[in-house]
């Protein structure tokens, strides 16, 4: 016991960026993709990030997925250094990319076949998050018999299989309609708080930032830098209706939509 709680105390950050810089060298171009970025997330934590396109929100997602390396700075996930590709991160991208061969099942199961999860336990946490996602019912359905909403719950399944400590979205619900987009945010409020994951959401939808996190990171266009940390100071539970009614709601929004006038404002 003594030690778990020792290593509790040492992994207190899920993800630690220190003044880092990502400069990309193309035969045509160089481009200064971020600069001067620092942010600590707290385990268990929600943030969101937005900014206008081209500023390096994606960059960063990679930077801490270990796909990319920074130029000058460090990353550190769970208080580790990030030297290359980790496995004890969660990640959905814009578009679900399922293989249409597959059930929905067995879309969500090809995480377990890529990390050599032991097969029980793997279709157990299946089972697990196709109730917790509402999918229950279409787990041997194929991609094409499933609308967007619910490939888009496929693919959080399949990221959230090993239960990793770390999830990172890319713009996970740009794709979906207004209002299952909606529910999709209340299924995500509803996840975090159950599985205790920390959660870093890139988003363009000021009020899907707002709603879902703690902290909302406000990025400048490029080269990206971070113009201001909001802190959103609502509890973890949200009830959509209430929530975009509370007036800490409003005020946040109407903060970063401000922020995000003045840097565009600024381009
Ligand atoms: N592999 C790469 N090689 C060269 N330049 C790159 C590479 N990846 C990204 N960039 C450049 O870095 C900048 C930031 O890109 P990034 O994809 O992180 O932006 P973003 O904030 O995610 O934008 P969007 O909101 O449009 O998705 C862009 O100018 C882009 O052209
Ligand atoms: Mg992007």
């Amino acid at each position: 016991m003594a030690r778990d709680a020792t290593l509790r105390a040492a992994t207190s950050a899920a993800v630690g960026i220190d003044d880092v810089a990502v400069r990309f060298r193309t035969k045509n171009r160089d481009v200064t993709a971020l600069r001067d970025v620092s942010l600590d997330v707290a385990m268990g934590e929600f943030v969101a990030i937005v900014g206008p396109s081209g500023c390096g929100k994606s960059t960063l997602l990679k930077l801490v997925a270990g796909l990319l390396k920074p130029s000058s700075g460090q990353v550190r996930l769970r208080d580790e250094q990030v030297k290359g590709p980790r496995h004890d991160i969660g990640y959905v991208f814009q578009r679900a990319a399922l293989l249409e061969w597959r059930s929905a099942r067995r879309n969500i199961l090809l995480q377990a076949e890529m990390r050599r999860m032991p097969a029980a336990r793997a279709r157990e946490r299946a089972a697990e998050l196709i109730a917790m996602t509402g999918l229950g019912g279409f787990e041997d359905a194929y991609p094409h018999e499933l609308s967007g909403g619910m490939q888009q719950r496929v693919a959080l399944c399949r990221a959230l299989l090993h239960e990793p400590p770390v999830l990172l979205m890319d713009e996970p619900f740009g794709a979906l309609d207004a209002l299952t987009r909606e529910q999709m945010n209340m299924e995500l409020n509803r996840i975090w708080r159950e599985t205790g994951t920390t959660v870093l959401l890139v988003t363009h939808s000021i009020s899907e930032a707002v709603y879902l996190a703690d902290r909302v990171v406000v990025m400048s266009p490029r080269p990206g830098t971070i113009t201001e940390i909001v802190e959103v100071g609502m509890g973890a539970e949200r009830d959509y209706a209430q929530t975009m009614g509370r007036p800490e709601f409003r005020d946040a929004t109407t903060h970063v939509r401000g922020l995000l006038g003045t840097a565009a404002a600024g381009d």
